[in-house]
């Protein structure tokens, strides 16, 4: 039996996906938010869709600098990523309140949260407003994965806890990968 899933809760169905945690940086002032609606949307150019609420001290900063890094936490940044999603910078800087340590990244200003499995840099290309998020449309300039936990796709089951990315289900949800299902004869149209 299939019971009907209300249209605003319907995008929980496609879940998931990993969590991050997106830096931005605007004179000299740093942000760490919480984000899980982001979606590949081009091969080449690598482009990436993300959905930011306009209230977001994040949006504020893209705005003054078009560029963001999404750092991709592990189980151990669960709490952090639970900070950063319910609290604003614009009331407390997130960053000294975890005691996040920082890093400059490859090609942008905004810096990457060490702790993180993966950096992707990214860079403004396009933005919409279809509802009441804006969509960025972010090119992928540099990406970097620790290799324990990335291959040549995640690494499914982890060899550690700490390696597994916190795929989110919706609210304070997450899983980790676990079994692997991967048919490597086989091309796949969409990487
Ligand atoms: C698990 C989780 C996922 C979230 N995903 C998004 C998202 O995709 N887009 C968004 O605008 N806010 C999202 N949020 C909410 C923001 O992280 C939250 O509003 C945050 O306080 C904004 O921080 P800022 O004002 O410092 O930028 C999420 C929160 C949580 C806990």
């Amino acid at each position: 039996m299939k019971r009907e899933v209300p249209p605003q809760q319907a995008h929980r169905l496609l879940a998931t996906r990993p969590v991050c945690l997106v830096t931005t940086m605007s004179q000299g002032q740093v942000n760490v938010m919480t984000l899980a609606w982001h979606c590949p949307v081009s091969l080449d150019p690598p482009l990436l869709a993300m959905a930011v609420h306009p209230s977001t001290l994040t949006h504020e900063l893209l705005r003054q600098r078009e560029e963001c890094v999404l750092n991709i936490p592990g189980r151990p940044l669960l709490e952090a990523v639970l900070t950063c999603g319910s609290i604003t910078g614009r009331d407390e800087d997130k960053v000294s309140r975890l005691g996040l340590e920082l890093e400059a990244g490859q090609a942008l200003d905004a810096p990457w949260v060490v702790a993180c499995l993966a950096h992707l840099e990214c860079v403004l290309v396009d933005r919409i407003q279809p509802g009441d998020h804006t969509i960025y449309i972010m090119q992928i300039v540099s990406a970097w994965a620790e290799e324990e936990a990335f291959g040549q796709t995640w690494i499914a089951p982890p060899a550690a806890d700490e390696l597994a990315p916190l795929l989110h289900l919706g609210g304070a949800a997450f899983a980790t990968l676990g079994s692997l299902s991967s048919q490597t004869n086989r091309d796949a149209e969409h990487e």
